[in-house]
């Protein structure tokens, strides 16, 4: 297992849509573990494998708390199969260090992926909690969205990127909905 550097906002990787996983190999498996190895190293809730340079439909979450056990979560060619309601909450992201801004998601969502064994599960998330904004801001990932494409207010965003010297939002990859 290692850590790996997370690509920042700017870089390729996280705008290119990523690939269905064909086998969960033991390439795979290892991946997956340096995926969470990077995570609880950089104190995240979740890490998409398009972070770590590697554009392949995987994202790794643990919304435990810090009294309570450790408790990793993998979705492997996840798919969101139903959401409903909306919710806007404060959001960050491990390749935007320090910028928060708010977003508006789906308070319920169901989702449908492959686990670490190659076995098939379907997971639900209510009431807007962290796991539920977490499955739709990682799952994003993996087509090349980021959380600064929904934000609800586009100037304050500007100004919480300025102010870390990151990029600007590219207004074409805005979404509004
Ligand atoms: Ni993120």
């Amino acid at each position: 297992m290692a850590i790996k550097r997370i690509v920042k906002y700017g870089e390729q990787s996280l705008r290119e849509p990523s690939k269905e996983v064909f086998k969960v190999s033991k390439k795979i498996q290892d991946l997956v573990h340096d995926m969470l190895e990077t995570m609880y190293s950089a104190n995240g809730v979740g890490l998409a494998a398009p972070q770590i340079g590697v554009n392949l439909r995987i994202f790794v979450i643990d919304v435990s708390s810090e009294n309570e056990p450790l408790n990793p979560l993998v979705f492997i060619n996840p798919k969101i199969i139903k959401k409903s309601g909306s919710i806007c909450t404060q959001e960050g992201c491990l390749s935007f260090p320090e910028v928060y801004s708010d977003v508006k998601r789906a308070e319920y969502v169901m989702v449908k992926a492959t686990d670490l064994k190659g076995r098939s599960f379907v997971m639900e998330a209510k009431d807007g909690s962290l796991l539920a904004r977490a499955i739709q801001h990682e799952y994003d990932h993996l087509e090349g969205i980021l959380f600064v494409d929904r934000c609800a207010d586009v100037e304050a965003t500007e100004q919480e990127l300025a102010k870390h010297s990151l990029p600007k939002i590219q207004q074409d990859r805005l979404i509004k909905d």
